[in-house]
């Protein structure tokens, strides 16, 4: 699998950050950051390249590369407000109006509160389109008891979404 995460600058990049610590190896990531994001990094062993935010021409910034899926971890209300409207003027906007163009799986994680009326009609028209609308909440079922467990617990429910497997969380039985 193709994955592309996409960093932007809206509180909690460290969710970004852990969210392609946990990756399973065998899944091929490419990873870009919005300047505003303001990350210098370059980890885990199976990044397979972090691609720099004015880098248009990046190989993962058309459809023929063939990304099977993207996750813009967290997303701030400026880049939301970008893919809902089309804009395409950085590498993040661009691989997200790509996942868009090409009916591939594509999960936002909005992370601001509370919301903005903007910011809810901009989710609800990307929901529309099939987009995964999946903000950082915290579900107190899962009886986590530290704030390491909750983010696992948020990051196994996004792995969920894009069909990648995990142990992050005790599945509700
Ligand atoms: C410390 C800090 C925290 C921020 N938190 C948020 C946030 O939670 N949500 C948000 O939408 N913007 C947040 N912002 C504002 C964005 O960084 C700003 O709107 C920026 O233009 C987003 O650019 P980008 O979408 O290209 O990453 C924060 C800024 C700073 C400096």
């Amino acid at each position: 699998m193709k994955l592309v995460v996409g960093i932007s600058g809206a509180s909690g990049v460290e969710l970004g950050l852990k969210f392609i610590k946990y990756l399973p190896k065998d899944i091929e990531v490419f990873v870009v950051a919005t300047n505003a994001a303001n990350l210098v990094f370059e980890k885990e062993n199976n990044i397979k390249e972090v691609f720099n935010n004015s880098k248009i021409e990046a190989s993962i910034s058309s459809g023929s590369f063939g990304v099977d899926a993207t996750a813009i971890i967290p997303t701030s209300m400026n880049t939301l407000a970008k893919i809902a409207c089309g804009i395409a003027d950085n590498l993040v906007t661009r691989v997200a109006s790509v996942a868009i163009k090409e009916q591939k799986k594509l999960l936002l994680a909005p992370r601001e509160l509370p919301f903005s009326p903007i910011a809810l009609e901009n989710m609800l028209k990307l929901s529309r389109l099939g987009v995964i609308i999946s903000p950082p909440v915290m579900g107190y079922y899962s009886n986590s008891e530290s704030l390491e467990e909750m983010e696992r617990f948020i990051i196994g429910k996004w792995y969920d979404s894009l069909g990648i497997e995990h142990n992050l969380y005790k599945r509700w039985s």
